[in-house]
């Protein structure tokens, strides 16, 4: 009935996690996704992450091939609204083969979050649907540049100094229209490190939202070491 519906207007939105890397510099025996933070694996902690910011319908998650039924009973708790695709060799092929699995039109808005930022605050991923929401075609989650930034040649011979001021470090969720992310996979661009890379590449407008140092990539001990004493006890506080 109109009027009973408390978010009349809230898009409908898929997240897309590709999980499928091997977490070579973290060192790991198990896949990245599958290593645990104060005994809560980065996959289950992403995925909780995404469904609990309250405006994420459902969540694709790809695995590494050998990995399929370990991913699958780790996500069980998480009922109906997690499907778990087998990943590619790339980051971008795992993302492509999960995007397969979703029907084109039946969400407005895709997201791509790495299992790897398992601890991103639910503000980022809702500022991010928001502003897919009101009409941009891509947005992601950016922070400034605090190291200074040099370019070296081959001897590793510095070239030139980089403009700090118009550098972002660049994070997920990132966010896309339906028919962007699917273009933008469609056009067999050359591979990117990340999503809005391809959309850039479509010639799309990428917009800018403020992301945060919690949703950092989890890559190396050091980084598992942080997790471990910041950013887990405050989710659990
Ligand atoms: N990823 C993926 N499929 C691949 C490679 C990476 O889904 N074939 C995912 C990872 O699981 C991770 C995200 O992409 O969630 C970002 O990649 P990265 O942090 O580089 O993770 P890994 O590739 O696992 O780590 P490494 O490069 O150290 O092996
Ligand atoms: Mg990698």
């Amino acid at each position: 009935m109109p009027g009973q519906n408390s978010q009349p207007d809230r898009p409908k939105v898929v997240a897309i996690v590709p999980a499928a890397g091997r977490g070579e510099r973290l060192g790991s025996p198990v896949p990245k996704a599958l290593v645990e933070v104060r005994d809560v694996s980065l996959l289950a902690r992403a995925v909780s992450g995404l469904l609990d910011s309250g405006v994420v319908d459902a969540v694709v998650i790809a695995a590494p091939h050998d990995y399929y039924d370990e991913f699958v009973r780790v996500l069980a708790p998480f009922g109906g609204r997690c499907e778990v695709v087998v990943g590619g060799h790339d980051r971008s092929s795992s993302v492509r083969l999960a995007l397969d699995s979703v029907p084109p039109g039946a969400y407005d808005v895709v997201l791509v979050h790495d299992a790897a930022r398992a601890f991103a605050p639910g503000e980022v991923v809702r500022a991010v649907v928001n502003a897919v929401h009101g009409g941009a075609p891509a947005t992601i989650p950016v922070l400034p540049v605090t190291d200074t930034v040099k370019v070296v040649d081959a001897a590793g011979v510095v070239t030139a100094t980089q403009d700090r001021g118009v550098l972002r470090a660049v994070q997920t969720p990132q966010g896309f229209a339906d028919a962007v992310i699917r273009a933008a996979h469609a056009a067999g661009f050359d591979a990117a490190t990340d999503d809005a890379g391809l959309v850039e590449q479509l010639g799309e407008n990428v917009s800018t939202v403020p992301g945060h140092p919690d949703a950092m990539k989890i890559t190396t001990a050091f980084d598992l070491a942080i997790a471990e004493a910041v950013l887990a006890p405050k989710e659990e506080a």
